[in-house]
């Protein structure tokens, strides 16, 4: 909502020490390591200046046994408002989900990520080292006001818009912003309060797509694994209402969360698109006219 990103203000060779002073689950505690997902706060002295949409890098501690260098950074969004949770500038906070992979050349299974189970495990009083902040190509523009924006998030793709929208209430504003969020469970909804809470704002609608809980309505229109409820599926529920915001020239979509998710919506845009008697590609009239961000990983 600013002309002036700040941008790598903190580096790899120079960078920003942080003190946490959160760590919270997020997610129910019967549910197993992959659904950890934390919420974290860390304090710094120095002036670390972001927009939500901007991500955060880590530096985790040690040396990667493969390279024997010092690990890479990893980059997680900010999941806090501008001026930080605490609201004194002097915060950000991050949503991590703790990572598990194969290793299809060994066999081995369930090796821990390195930076994710670093980050969940960190305790209140622990120093982090970070970068940034860095990208600017998914923040909301600064004449946000009257635009309908449609945000899309699948797991801790949800942390830019808690800060989003919060700045949006916060600032006055005035177009309709919709929420799409695909979780696994009803018991590990990210920041569900708060966003059910936004409910109080007649110009604010909140879609959940439990996929294992959930089935697709549509699964002949919009087909998804084993017939879950995904993201693409609530969206072609509300069809619609998605037609009315996309047909005004200013509105925007935002798609973030698991690499892959955009090729089951995007298929949903061009139905819409031609409910709207678009001839060529919406998606493509959408990301020509700079309507449509997309952040996966
Ligand atoms: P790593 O140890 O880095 O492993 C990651 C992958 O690397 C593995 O799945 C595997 O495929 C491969 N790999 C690792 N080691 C080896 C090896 N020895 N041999 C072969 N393959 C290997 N995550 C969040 O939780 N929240 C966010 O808000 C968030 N935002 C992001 C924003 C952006 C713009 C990007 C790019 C990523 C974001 N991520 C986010 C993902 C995050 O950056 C990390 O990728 C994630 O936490 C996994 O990192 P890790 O260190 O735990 O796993
Ligand atoms: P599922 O895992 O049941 O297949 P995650 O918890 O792994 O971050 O995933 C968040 C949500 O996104 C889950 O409900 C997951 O469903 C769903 N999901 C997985 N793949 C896709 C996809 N290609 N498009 C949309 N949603 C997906």
């Amino acid at each position: 909502m600013a002309q002036n990103v700040p941008l790598n203000l903190f580096t790899v060779k120079s960078p920003l020490a942080a003190e946490v002073i959160e760590n919270k689950r997020l997610t129910a505690l019967s549910r197993g390591p992959k659904n950890d997902v934390r919420h974290l706060t860390l304090r710094y002295k120095e002036k670390y200046a972001y927009l939500p949409g901007q991500s955060a890098g880590i530096l985790p501690p040690a040396t990667d046994p493969v390279t024997g260098k010092p690990h890479k950074l990893r980059l997680y969004s900010v999941a806090s408002e501008s001026a930080g949770d605490a609201g004194d500038g002097q915060t950000v906070s991050l949503c991590v989900v703790r990572h598990f992979w194969d290793n299809s050349v060994t066999g081995e299974k369930n090796i821990p990520g390195v930076c994710s189970n670093y980050l969940c495990d960190v305790k209140v009083g622990d120093s982090v080292s970070m970068t940034g902040p860095s990208g600017r190509h998914f923040i909301i523009p600064e004449d946000f006001k009257h635009r309908d924006f449609i945000f899309v998030a699948t797991g801790t793709g949800i942390a830019p818009y808690r800060g989003m929208l919060k700045e949006l209430f916060d600032r006055g504003y005035e177009g309709n912003a919709a929420l799409y969020f695909g979780v696994q469970y009803g018991d590990v909804i990210l920041y569900d309060d708060e966003f059910e809470a936004y409910r109080k704002h007649k110009n604010f609608s909140y879609f959940k797509a439990i996929s294992r809980e959930q089935a697709n309505p549509f699964p002949g229109e919009v087909p998804t694994r084993n017939n879950k409820m995904y993201v693409q599926a609530k969206m072609y529920v509300s069809r619609e209402a998605l037609a009315e915001s996309l047909k005004k020239p200013d509105s925007m979509m935002y798609l973030c969360g698991l690499k892959g998710m955009e090729e089951g919506i995007f298929p949903v845009l061009e139905k819409i698109g031609q409910s709207l008697g678009t001839q060529d590609s919406f998606v493509a009239k959408l990301k020509a006219e700079q309507r449509l961000k997309v952040e996966v990983y």
